[in-house]
């Protein structure tokens, strides 16, 4: 099977590739600026440095906002090509930009800090005169931090409005939460969380990001946080992706979606191997799509995953918060429903799960 990583050539597709290499049998990391897409010809066609994209089974899209665009045509073209990628189109499109996030995430049943979007500046001004100080003011498509500011006061925010208003830049109002500068990025891949920790800012600093001098430490997220992170990603159609968390008075607000997530910090942090785990899941992934494509079913998906049989797979047991979860291939070979009654059997070294007969 043949990846194919397209990003800027950042440290973490770098880590990536090369964990890759011990599941896919061909990695190639082509850089996202020598892409080209074009219509009107023959067909729909994505080319990378002139010449048509070469056939991969998996394609991962990384970048920045910069090229929103681009990953989004590229997606389109190559949804069609029987190519597993872990987003969607309109992934790139709302990621890329926090409201639309705050919409998409809320829409799913995620909760979201108060935010506000106005038509204009003056608006936007008009705003400031009925919300509660300090505030937070957001370029929608900023990132490491950089795009994000507070205002103590009214006057402060005023300005700041003003001076984004001369560079042209659009604004997104959002309530302040009190954190104490910490935040949960959690890194989710597929319907896990396969790494997580809490980032605190450096003194004087209200943003956590590590870019701005935030510290991480590896924090496990209970069932509840693990559950929102899951269902951001869903919301934004991404399989893999880093989201921002703040775990605020009122619950876990989600603050946005990266669907390029630095890894080197997350990796300090927690000493997993998250660059592995992104790689083994494109795998698995790539398998499953494959086998779903070519109607294959399951035995081709056991391949992929060291089956011992077509009852057993071999695997590491996940035991979080004390509960063991199984792999969800399990689920889907056992026809367990959820909320289904069962009766559970343990003894040292096993554990049988039935289904409740009720004679
Ligand atoms: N509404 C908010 N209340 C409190 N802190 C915030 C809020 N929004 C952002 N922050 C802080 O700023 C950091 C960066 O914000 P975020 O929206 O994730 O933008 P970026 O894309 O630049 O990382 C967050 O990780 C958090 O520490
Ligand atoms: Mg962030």
């Amino acid at each position: 099977m043949r990846l194919a990583i397209i990003s800027l050539g950042g440290t973490s597709s770098e880590l990536i590739g090369k964990e890759a290499k011990d599941f896919f049998d061909h990695v190639e990391l082509l850089d996202i600026r020598k892409i080209e897409v074009t219509a009107g010809f023959k067909e729909l066609e994505a080319l990378y440095e002139k010449k048509p994209i070469k056939d991969y089974d998996c394609v991962y899209i990384r970048g920045s906002f910069n090229y929103s665009l681009l990953q989004r045509s590229l997606t389109f073209i190559l949804q069609n090509k029987n190519v597993y990628m872990p987003f969607q189109p309109d992934s790139f499109t709302i990621a890329h930009d926090k409201f639309l996030t705050s919409l998409a995430l809320q829409k799913a049943g995620v909760k979201v800090p108060k935010t506000y979007l106005a038509a204009t500046m003056k608006a936007a001004k008009k705003l400031l005169e009925e919300v509660h100080f300090p505030i937070i003011m957001k370029v929608p498509s900023g990132s490491q931090g950089k795009g994000v500011m507070s205002a103590d006061s009214l006057a402060s925010a005023r300005s700041m409005l003003d001076t984004l208003e001369s560079l042209r830049q659009p604004v997104i109002l959002q309530e302040y939460i009190e954190t104490d500068a910490t935040d949960i990025r959690a890194i989710v891949a597929g319907k896990k969380v396969v790494a997580s920790m809490k980032r605190k800012g450096r003194a004087g600093e209200i943003r956590s990001n590590i870019h701005q001098g935030g510290v991480g430490i590896a924090y496990e997220l209970d069932y509840d946080a693990e559950n929102i992170a899951v269902k951001a990603a869903k919301a934004v159609n991404a399989d893999i992706c880093g989201v921002d968390i703040l775990e605020g008075v009122k619950g876990n607000l989600v603050l946005e979606v990266n669907l390029s997530p630095g890894l080197r910090g997350i990796m300090n942090a927690t000493k997993k191997n998250v660059a592995k785990s992104i790689a083994e899941f494109l795998h698995n992934q790539t398998i499953e799509f494959k086998s779903r494509e070519n109607n294959k079913g399951y035995e081709e998906i056991m391949k992929g995953i060291k089956a011992k049989s077509d009852k057993e797979i071999l695997t590491n047991l996940e035991i979080k918060a004390g509960k063991i979860r199984l792999p969800e291939l399990m689920t889907k070979m056992s026809g367990f429903e959820e909320g289904e009654e069962v009766v559970l059997v343990a003894e040292n070294g096993k554990i049988e799960v039935k289904k409740h007969d009720i004679k």
